[in-house]
């Protein structure tokens, strides 16, 4: 079968990694792909926000199955339109994609079903959201209810700072986003990323992450979209797992069945596991990234029979098996991300990295110029490593980001920090 897959970060090379080793893939493309998915399949350049070219494309080169990675498209109803063309897609509808591309859609559907999650209120007046926090008081978060890219929470410890951030999205700071704001209550715990997939009906655990949404070391500086992650999560129990599917996960399955907008295709819970149990931050109805970069390389079963059984809804006839490795990685960034990143400096060695024993590099913002591969986004690379600890894991990462000589990119070097301490205190 051929299958082509849409997106071009550090995810879509974790995926297309994945899907060229099964052998149900005769040839993979990617669409607009990077230089490392281009060792894996052919990049091949479409314009995603036309559906009937990428429709088109399907035709013409036999393709049996489209993956989609990113969120825009989805929530733009690529789904719904190739299906409508007859190409079998893994991915949410664009209503079912309204768990990621509306905040307020997500908190109604916890309200209406029961589904733990941080109390929280909806506003598209700014006059009424600070009456509302003048009540409440700090702290809290506000967020935007559309997508804006990880740049819309503010975590407001203070009533000003609540403000500031319904004066700036009420003005229009963060576009379309942010004409209807979320306010919510500012929940305490241990964060962790939980994933499903899902066939519209069944729901089947994949495997927990742990995400470094911070800049900078000691989870400082601004949020980006992800500085690095290792799964599984050490929080994310087998009874934490099974509390997760019982509480959050089957009942967001049945309620978006019973609205009539079945949900099919990966399911990215973001929990807090807070004193009262784990309840949910938020939904991405995609893999993460930098999450799939260490979900991929524990995955021992071949990812596309399953992502065809959730495409066809007969996900129960599938098991997936895992290593126990733990898996690491550390993003390595432009300098100046997530502001603006340099782009076009010049990155040597990476092929040290990656010969190195249980240690694959993921690329994302890099661009083939002249035989060198060069800087042309923020994350630009996810460096990975597998271990049988975080700690082994960790070690092995970083030895291998310093043997990639790249004066223009910076990287956390804690990542993975709160398990190793875990580890060290046994
Ligand atoms: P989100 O884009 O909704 O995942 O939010 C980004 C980050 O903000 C999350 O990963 C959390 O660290 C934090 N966050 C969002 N909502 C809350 C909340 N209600 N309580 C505490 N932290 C939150
Ligand atoms: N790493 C968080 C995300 O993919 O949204």
């Amino acid at each position: 079968m051929n299958i082509l897959l849409i997106g071009s970060g550090g995810r879509e090379h974790a995926l297309a990694w994945a899907i060229s080793a099964s052998p149900l893939c005769d040839k993979l493309f990617i669409a607009p792909g990077n230089p490392g998915t281009a060792e894996c399949g052919e990049n091949v350049v479409l314009d995603i926000a036309d559906h009937r070219a990428v429709a088109d494309f399907c035709k013409v080169m036999g393709v049996g199955l489209v993956v989609v990675g990113p969120e825009g498209p989805l929530v733009d109803g690529i789904v719904d339109d190739l299906e409508a063309a007859g190409i079998k897609t893994f991915g949410p509808s664009k209503a079912a994609a309204q768990l990621e591309g509306s905040k307020a859609f997500t908190k109604e559907l916890c309200a209406e079903f029961g589904i733990p999650t941080a109390g929280f209120a909806r506003f598209t007046d700014e006059a009424a959201a600070r009456t509302y926090v003048a009540r409440t008081g700090a702290p809290l978060v506000i967020k935007a209810d559309g997508l804006a890219a990880g740049k819309g929470v503010v975590m407001a410890e203070t009533i000003e700072r609540a403000n500031d951030a319904l004066a700036m999205m009420f003005s229009g700071g963060l576009g379309a986003a942010g004409a209807e704001v979320v306010i919510e209550e500012w929940m305490i715990g241990e964060e962790a990323s939980f994933f499903a997939l899902c066939d519209g009906t069944h729901a089947l655990p994949l495997a927990s992450a742990q995400d470094h949404k911070r800049a900078f070391d000691g989870d400082t500086g601004p949020n980006t979209g992800g500085m690095g992650a290792y799964s599984p999560a050490p929080v994310m129990t087998t009874a934490m797992a099974e509390q997760v599917m019982a509480e959050i996960v089957r009942p967001t399955l049945a309620g978006m069945n019973q609205r009539g907008t079945p949900f099919k295709g990966v399911l990215f819970a973001g929990l807090m596991i807070t004193a009262d149990g784990p309840k949910l931050i938020e939904y991405n109805t995609r893999f993460g990234d930098p999450e799939c970069e260490v979900l991929m390389p524990r995955l021992k079963s071949d990812i596309v029979p399953a992502l065809l059984a959730a495409r066809d809804g007969v996900l129960n006839a599938v098991d997936l098996r895992w290593s126990d490795d733990v898996a690491l990685t550390v993003v390595m960034a432009a300098k100046g991300y997530p502001g603006t990143p340099e782009k076009g400096s010049v990155i040597k060695d990476i092929d040290k990295a990656a010969a190195e024993k249980d240690v694959l590099v993921f690329h994302a913002g890099t661009q083939a110029k002249d035989g060198d591969i060069v800087a042309n986004g923020g994350r630009v690379l996810n460096v990975v490593a597998l271990g049988r600890s975080v700690s082994e894991a960790q070690a092995k990462a970083y030895a291998a980001v310093d043997l990639i000589d790249w004066p223009g990119g910076f990287c956390r070097r804690d990542i993975g920090w709160q398990a190793v301490k875990r580890e060290r205190e046994g």
